[in-house]
């Protein structure tokens, strides 16, 4: 249509941003002839509001047609204001020596008052995807406080860890990443998640068929793809930013195709072992633009179950630290 879509988007001014807003603008996550508006969001200080006017002269500078609009603010009620896409991508990074349930409890307070001025300013269908980490958990928390939004509209990227084990395996076998199918993630964005390798597929067949070291699959394929942040920092000296943005872009883009498969974080009443209140990675096939419906006929080995046990657990402890926010 030639209605814009509004997109907001928080940590406007941060690394992943930097690749993002461009690809936005230029087409790659809604096609090519959607309009968009971005409405832009960070934190009320005036470094980061004056870099953010930099990288709005940049999108004023690519001359895109389809950008038919920005908004720049520090006040996320003018930011998610009628807002079709919220992408939260802005959160507090840890501090040295800062614990993790620290981290989880200021990402919690972050999250608490995004999810519910989006539930109160944005559009009627509205869809809110959740980057800035604890991913899954930041997303949980957003959610639970919607009273107008049903938690599905909510959903955590854990397409980054998708394309890292397709990329993978494709390597492995030697084969074209186009011929590598239906690998997907389950459970949380962070190193316990687990990418279900053995319904994968490499043109067509299982994947241990044309990938005979199992021990390889469960060995070094696994601690590649749930290490490769840390391996990404260690190399370049910065966070993998680049790649976390066109996950985004994949994320959005196979939630508004319908047929699409893919993996997304979403709320897992149960599903696949997980806890219900717990948002997971887990397969979904995407419906209408923006909806979706969970596959859930996939069947899990032994060492599958094992695997999804941790993560799961993992998920509950972070839904735990912060439970007394959430309900209080
Ligand atoms: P960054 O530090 O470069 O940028 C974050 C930006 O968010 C900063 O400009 C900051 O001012 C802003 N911000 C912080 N709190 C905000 C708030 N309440 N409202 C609006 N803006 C706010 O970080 P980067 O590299 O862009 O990463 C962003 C997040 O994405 C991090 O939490 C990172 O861990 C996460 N991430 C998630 C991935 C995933 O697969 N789910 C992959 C890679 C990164």
């Amino acid at each position: 249509s030639n209605t814009p879509i509004r997109v907001a988007v928080t940590g406007a001014a941060g690394q992943i941003s930097y690749s993002l807003l461009f690809r936005i603008a230029s087409g790659a996550m809604f096609g090519p002839d959607q309009p968009v508006i971005l409405q832009l969001i960070e934190v009320p200080f005036e470094k980061a509001m004056k870099a953010l006017e930099g990288v709005a002269m940049e999108l004023d500078d690519c001359a895109f047609p389809l950008l038919k609009g920005m908004v720049l603010t520090d006040d996320p009620r003018v930011g998610f204001k009628d807002a079709n896409w919220s992408l939260l991508v802005g959160a507090k990074p840890r501090g040295p020596g800062m614990e993790r349930a620290d981290l989880l409890k200021d990402n919690g307070k972050i999250f608490i008052g995004q999810g519910q001025i989006i539930d109160e300013v944005a559009a009627a269908d509205a869809r809110i995807a959740v980057v800035g980490n604890p991913a899954n958990t930041n997303c949980m928390i957003a959610a639970s406080q919607a009273k107008r939004l049903t938690p599905d509209r909510f959903t955590a990227m854990v397409r980054l860890d998708q394309n890292r084990a397709q990329a993978q395996l494709a390597k492995k076998a030697g084969v074209d990443l186009t011929a590598v199918k239906d690998i997907f993630i389950y459970g949380n964005h962070s190193p316990t998640m687990f990418p279900a390798f053995k319904h994968a597929t490499i043109n067509g067949k299982p994947v241990k068929e044309v990938i005979t070291d199992i021990d390889w699959l469960k060995g070094p394929f696994l601690e590649t793809v749930g290490k490769r942040g840390a391996a990404i920092i260690a190399a370049r000296g910065l966070s993998s930013a680049a790649s976390a943005a066109n996950a985004l872009v994949d994320h959005v883009r196979s939630l508004v195709t319908p047929g699409a498969i893919h993996s997304v974080a979403v709320k897992s009443e149960g599903r696949y072992g997980f806890d219900p209140d717990v948002w997971a990675g887990m397969p979904v096939k995407t419906t209408t633009p923006g909806s979706y419906e969970v596959i859930t006929s996939y069947e899990l080995c032994d060492f599958c179950k094992e695997k999804i046990a941790l993560t799961n657990k993992e998920l509950v402890e972070e839904r735990a630290a912060v439970l007394d926010m959430i309900k209080g």
